[in-house]
């Protein structure tokens, strides 16, 4: 009896200086953030509440409260969260798979208005989840304040015939989001992802060249996932069946690379989010060779080893022949999306 009092004990204990600390940690960033968090550029309101009524929350404070109430340590009550909320997405990153899918979405994570799903869901594009139901999808869906907006991604999406419709359905005025690369380093990307699993399993793979190269035409071969995958118009030109092109947004993901800022912007202004993430959030680090992510004064992070893999080296001619192949689908996919990158 007496133990079962002390556990108890020191479980709302726990409980307190969690709270306790995350709400130290959210002052300090919340200071922090408002001095720092200014307007990089004009976007449009109407559609949002003010900026001011959107808290800006501290990751590790609602970290903190999150962890508490998964363990089962209180209830939305008692940790004073009744207000949150399992909501369906607003807005999902249907792909396009290593295209820069995870640092997007944790990247738009970063603003205090956007709630993110850690794992990859495969709602719309697996058949026995699907059949599971909307409820199902909404409690895989994160705890969020109603004025929040919830992202989740799976890159699967963009590339699965059934999805499109089975999205429509449940929100036909949903935000997408697609994030691309240039067509052939996508390839070598998608290849080399499938290779350092096969090298996990002590399996042997075919090279690069001999997948994407037809041995008997010498041509493109189009039956190979990583290369179809890469036809970004095909893909599209499905989707478009279902939804207008305005409600899609087309991000650089070379550029998130390089300059992930302004690639964020335009995003916030698509989502009709106020500009909150700033120069602040986001630092190259030089021995990761990526951008990291600075939540608050405290927490920082940058991307898994799995992202940001060293690609084999390819053929020079069978690069070539691939962005000849390419070339006229990125040149449809300019016309239809409007946004025109420097690919070969
Ligand atoms: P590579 O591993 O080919 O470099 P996805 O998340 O869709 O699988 O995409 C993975 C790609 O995200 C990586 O491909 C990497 O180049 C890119 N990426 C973009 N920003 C990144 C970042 N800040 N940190 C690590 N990888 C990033």
């Amino acid at each position: 009896m007496l133990f079962k009092q002390q556990a108890q004990l020191r479980q709302k204990l726990l409980v307190l200086g969690s709270l306790a600390i995350g709400s130290v940690l959210y002052l300090v960033a919340r200071v922090g953030t408002l001095e720092r968090l200014q307007p990089v550029c004009h976007v449009e309101h109407s559609l949002l509440p003010a900026p001011e009524q959107i808290p800006l929350r501290s990751l590790q404070f609602k970290r903190a409260l999150l962890h508490e109430l998964r363990r089962g340590n209180g209830t939305k009550e008692q940790l004073g969260l009744q207000r949150l909320v399992q909501q369906l997405p607003q807005a999902i990153i249907i792909g396009v798979r290593k295209g820069g899918t995870r640092a997007l979405l944790e990247m738009l994570n970063l603003h205090p208005a956007v709630v993110k799903a850690s794992q990859e869901i495969h709602f719309f594009d697996n058949d026995k989840n699907y059949a599971r139901g909307i409820e199902w999808y909404r409690s895989k869906m994160p705890f969020s304040f109603p004025h929040q907006i919830t992202i989740e991604k799976s890159p699967a999406y963009f590339i699965t015939d059934e999805v499109p419709e089975r999205i429509f359905k449940m929100n036909s005025s949903i935000k997408l989001l697609i994030i691309v690369r240039e067509p052939t380093t996508r390839a070598v990307s998608d290849y080399t992802q499938v290779l350092e699993g096969k090298e996990r399993k002590n399996k042997t793979y075919h090279k690069f060249e001999k997948l994407a190269i037809d041995s008997s035409t010498f041509e493109v071969n189009t039956k190979y996932k990583a290369v179809r995958t890469s036809i970004y118009t095909k893909h599209l030109e499905r989707w478009l069946k279902f939804f207008p092109v305005e409600q899609f947004h087309i991000v650089d993901g070379d550029r998130l690379i390089t300059d992930p800022l302004s690639e964020l912007t335009l995003v916030e202004q698509f989502l009709h989010l106020p500009p909150r993430i700033s120069p602040f959030n986001l630092y190259f680090n030089a021995t990761r060779g990526f951008y990291c992510l600075r939540f608050n004064i405290v927490f920082s992070k940058c991307l898994a080893g799995s992202k940001g893999r060293i690609h084999p080296e390819v053929e020079p001619s069978v690069l070539t022949k691939l962005q000849r192949f390419f070339h006229p689908f990125n040149q449809k996919f300019y016309q239809i999306t409007g946004r025109t990158f420097t690919w070969p």
